[in-house]
């Protein structure tokens, strides 16, 4: 039976948090705080960048050297939510250098350093926690980490990017062209305000590299990975996907592709209607996942937006205060998989010309498309990563239409692959 203490009576000690950053997601923690007094938390000081900017706060709570948060020894824990990655890195790794509990949303600046920060947490004895910075309220690394910290995971995939997703939906429930969407996506606030992050894919490509490590142990540099998004997308590549009863959806995608290896990949895919992220609308997120032995779950939330972040660095910071780390157990496992090479899938391609798209299907090696504007055939990931930026420019929209498999003959030389991305 509960039999109360004396420790239980006297009132804890407030936790100080120093937060580095006022905007989307530091205003989203710092008004759920102010809802929440019982939270055990204060935040203590608050930096930001520019001076005279007009805030929710009277303007003495504010300074201007983030630095002088990450000396304070009489803060206990730091929250870094600014939108400059490589400033993020400065401020976090040399938090961590002092062996301090940081909590960080920026999966950009995570992605890049990821092992890094992992040497300095162990070396100092410091620690990071980033749910925030992967699908915004979805507790997924967590789950990950605690729950699946030792089941094998055959595959993840996930929609991970509430912009792009939003823009996707407009255009195919209410046939809005892509610079509509778009333009209705930013004034809402959902896209970054440099809208290749979201559109071309590379936000959910940080976020598929921080979900690697955690779900497969696998750490790999985010400019290995292929990220294709959907700048080039019209009305024709919807009704194209319609026609067979499917959807298209930037998905990203981690699953083991043979023994000791994965597969890691973010495309535009054509999703059919019995997949849990066929379902997931506008701005949401979804996360589905395969476990060896628990079999298949899905996670869905909001991905983005002031609370819905604010609420995940909460969830962090409140794990910082009862000790909580990563245990990242299958990084340390001796048999982590690496990134498979050699890699294929079946894509969709369509041109705004006969002519564009005949030249496209040279550079892949593909069947001419015979006057059409699309062709469909079998391409290799490395041949896409090496022309990822050239089909942006010539207006080519991609779309995988089968499954990421090892290629069916092999890559001539690994050389031939640096060719292509030279
Ligand atoms: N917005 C989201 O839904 C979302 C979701 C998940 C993750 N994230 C990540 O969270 C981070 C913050 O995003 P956000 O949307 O909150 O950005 P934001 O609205 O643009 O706000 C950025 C804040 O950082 C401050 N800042 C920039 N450089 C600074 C520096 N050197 N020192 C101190 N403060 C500095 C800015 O100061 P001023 O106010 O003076 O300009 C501003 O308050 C980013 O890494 C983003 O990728 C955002």
């Amino acid at each position: 039976m509960y039999q109360p203490s004396l420790t239980d009576l006297t009132e804890p000690a407030k936790l100080r948090v120093g937060l580095i950053g006022f905007g989307c997601v530091g205003q989203g923690f710092h008004t759920i705080l102010s809802q929440l007094p019982e939270a055990e938390l204060v935040v203590a000081r608050i930096a930001v960048k520019t001076p005279g900017k007009a805030r929710p706060l009277p303007a003495e709570q504010f300074e201007f050297d983030a630095h002088a948060l990450v000396q304070d020894p009489e803060l206990d824990v730091l929250v870094e939510v600014i939108d400059d990655a490589d400033e993020a890195f400065q401020l976090v790794s040399a938090a961590l250098r002092l062996g301090r509990r940081v909590v960080t949303a920026n999966k950009a600046m995570l992605a890049r350093h990821l092992n890094t920060l992992l040497r300095l947490e162990l070396d100092y004895g410091g620690t990071l926690l980033y749910e925030a910075a992967v699908a915004g309220s979805i507790p997924v690394l967590r789950t990950l980490d605690s729950y699946f910290g030792s089941e094998p995971l055959l595959a993840l995939r996930g929609i991970l990017n509430g912009s792009s997703n939003y823009v996707l939906t407009r255009m195919s429930e209410e046939g809005s062209d892509y610079a509509t969407a778009l333009a209705e996506a930013q004034r809402l606030g959902f896209a970054e305000t440099d809208p290749a992050l979201d559109m071309a894919a590379f936000d959910p490509r940080s976020k598929a590299v921080l979900l690697a490590a955690h779900a497969f142990g696998t750490l790999v540099h985010p400019e290995r990975v292929l990220n294709l998004g959907i700048e080039n997308i019209t009305p024709a590549d919807l009704e194209y996907a319609a026609a067979q009863g499917k959807k298209i959806k930037v998905i990203a995608e981690i699953r083991q592709a043979g023994p000791g290896s994965v597969s890691l990949a973010v495309l535009p895919r054509l999703v059919d209607a019995q997949s849990p992220l066929y379902a997931v609308e506008r701005e949401m997120n979804g996360i589905e996942l395969e476990a060896a032995y628990a079999g298949s779950q899905f996670l869905r939330g909001k991905g983005a937006g002031s609370f819905p972040t604010g609420s995940a660095v909460l969830a962090d910071v409140r794990a910082l205060q009862r000790g909580q780390r990563y245990e990242y157990s299958k990084l340390g496992a001796d048999d982590r998989p690496r990134l498979a090479p050699n890699l294929e899938t079946e894509v969709y391609l369509r041109a705004s010309s006969a002519e564009a798209l005949e030249e496209v299907a040279q550079w892949l090696e593909l069947p001419a498309p015979n006057g059409q504007h699309f062709l469909t055939g079998t391409v290799r990931l490395e041949a896409l990563l090496a022309r990822r930026d050239a089909l942006r420019e010539a207006g080519v929209f991609v779309a995988g239409i089968g499954e990421i498999q090892p290629a069916a003959l092999p890559v001539a030389s690994i050389q031939e692959a640096a060719v292509l991305a030279a």
